[in-house]
């Protein structure tokens, strides 16, 4: 489960504002595996309500999905009735650290946006993390593709223009990241081979929704960044304040914009790509 978010009550909003971004990269990258990628059989690890599932599915033949989250899997299958029927992608609830596969069982593995997740201990390096990776090292075919779409502290601290409001949320969210010097060291201490990092640039994570400067003041909009989940509740008060007045003295438009002003080049999200040895 996740350890601070509460994806049972989530699941009802979390495709209101969230979709498959970076998929593009993804497919890109899973194309490299030695399987050809129409037969290719991908894990979905921590996929949530299934958009990248959904997205990926055309492009390959089977897809295993699995979170441990009954209720993100519930609005999944009900978006993938079809393929779930005629067997072209099922669903397991289990933890992506203990995975019910034998060994080399797939072609692609990938993991988007769970990793911050984990409950885990950064002054001990990050030792779930590593059991997770040697894990997904296990199931993947030598020759299997990896994608790992995360965050980089740089994007975290410059990418979204309501963090400076929720300074303390964002500060713990960040220390939740592993730094991506980090990632890489564990990548090659599971098994894999790092082959390269993209950064998605055109479309923010909540993707048009993102740039509605009330929408923070919205529960179903924040239930699209886990991040406000990590406010306490004068953190979350003084943040909307804050906009309720920027709003009346007609600059929030502009504070937006001003708070977004790296984001551009910097995007929101990074996505690893490497391949089982
Ligand atoms: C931010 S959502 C991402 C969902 C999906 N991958 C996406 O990008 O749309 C994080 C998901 O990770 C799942 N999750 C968290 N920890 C997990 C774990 N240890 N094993 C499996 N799933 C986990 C949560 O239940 C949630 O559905």
């Amino acid at each position: 489960m996740s350890s601070y978010e509460d994806y049972t009550r989530v699941s009802r909003n979390y495709d209101k504002t969230r979709g498959p971004v970076g998929i593009e990269v993804i497919i890109g990258c899973m194309a490299q595996a030695r399987t050809p990628l129409e037969e290719m059989v991908v894990l979905d690890a921590g996929c949530g309500t299934g958009n990248y599932s959904r997205a990926l599915l055309e492009h390959v033949g089977k897809i295993i999905a699995v979170d441990l989250n009954e209720d993100m899997i519930g609005v999944a299958k009900g978006k993938l009735a079809r393929a779930h029927d005629n067997g072209q992608i099922s669903f397991h609830v289990s933890r992506i650290g203990e995975l019910p596969f034998e060994d080399a069982s797939f072609d692609g593995v990938m993991v988007n946006q769970v990793l911050h997740h984990l409950p885990d201990e950064p002054a001990k390096g990050f030792p779930v993390h590593r059991r997770v990776f040697r894990e997904l090292a296990r199931v993947l075919k030598p020759g299997g593709i990896l994608t790992v779409n995360t965050c980089s502290r740089k994007q975290l601290e410059h990418g979204y223009w309501y963090y400076n409001l929720i300074p303390q949320a964002a500060k713990t969210l960040r220390n939740r990241f592993v730094p991506i010097e980090l990632l890489l060291e564990i990548f090659e201490e599971s098994g894999f081979v790092y082959r390269g990092r993209f950064a998605p640039l055109d479309v923010p994570m909540q993707g048009p929704s993102y740039f509605d400067p009330q929408g923070p003041l919205r529960k179903e909009w924040r239930d699209g960044d886990s991040t406000w989940s990590l406010t306490t509740a004068d953190e979350l008060e003084q943040a909307l304040q804050r906009i309720r007045e920027l709003d009346e003295g007609g600059e929030l438009e502009e504070y937006v914009v001003r708070n977004d002003a790296w984001r551009e080049d910097l995007g929101q999200a990074s996505i690893l790509y490497a391949s089982r040895r």
